[in-house]
């Protein structure tokens, strides 16, 4: 965790450069949430870190309303700053391996979190995420995905880099970010995930967005 509680305070200087397509990564997530089937849905962020996905989610539904949980108090802290004084907002620290999700949310974010993950501990969560929703609930993961081959992997590396500096990410952003990539990926096989999610018990499980090494997950419960 200390990278990442090291991280906290310069984490979104460079974010959307270093996602140089994050509008359509996002976008594509918040369309599959389908939130304007429910009303005033409730919303638990895994590993919410300073609230990007939490804040598109309200943004496109400003009824939500969101629980950002997350291990690293430096992370929440800065969540905390930039919904200052916002009660559609709450807050809570939690280890999603290891910890309680409650029960009965309309939905279940997480964004590029359970790639830190072993794979049994990858399991475990989707397990969780689908206990912890109401029937037709729906679950979306933004996450990197490991590509077919290590030749394949390089190359959207060397793309990724291009784009993101492109996009005007700081040098020194992108250095820290590979090198938490390399300390602290575990990344897993899209087909894989897909096939976890539906045993983990969700009844349609598809992929509704892929590029570079990451992929938006989406899952729903039966109704
Ligand atoms: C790469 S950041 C992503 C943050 C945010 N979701 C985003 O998309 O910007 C990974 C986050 O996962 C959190 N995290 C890692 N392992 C965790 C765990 N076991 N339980 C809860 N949070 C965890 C870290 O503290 C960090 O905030």
């Amino acid at each position: 965790m200390a990278g990442f509680d090291k991280a906290a305070a310069t984490y979104d200087r460079s974010r959307h450069a270093m996602i140089p397509d994050y509008d359509d990564l996002y976008g594509a997530a918040v369309q599959a949430l389908e939130l304007g089937r429910a009303p005033s849905p409730s919303v638990l962020d895994l590993g919410a870190g300073t609230g990007g996905f939490s804040q598109e989610v309200i943004n496109a539904c400003p009824d939500c309303r969101v629980e950002l949980s997350d291990l690293s108090v430096p992370m929440l802290e800065q969540a905390k700053a930039r919904f200052a004084g916002d009660a559609r907002f709450s807050y809570r620290e939690l280890d999603i391996v290891t910890g309680d999700f409650g029960t009965g949310w309309d939905r279940i974010i997480s964004s590029f979190v359970i790639h830190h993950l072993p794979h049994d501990a990858k399991r475990e969560v989707f397990g969780n995420a689908c206990a912890a929703l109401k029937p037709d609930g729906i679950f979306v993961n933004i996450d990197q995905v490991q590509a077919c081959s290590q030749a394949v992997q390089d190359i959207h590396m060397r793309l990724w880099r291009k784009d993101a500096l492109a996009a005007g990410a700081l040098e020194q952003d992108l250095a820290d970010g590979i090198a938490r990539m390399e300390a602290m990926d575990i990344n897993a096989d899209l087909d894989d995930q897909v096939l976890w999610l539906q045993r983990a018990g969700f009844d349609n499980v598809d992929v509704v967005y892929r590029n570079y090494f990451w992929a938006v997950f989406v899952a729903s419960k039966a109704p």
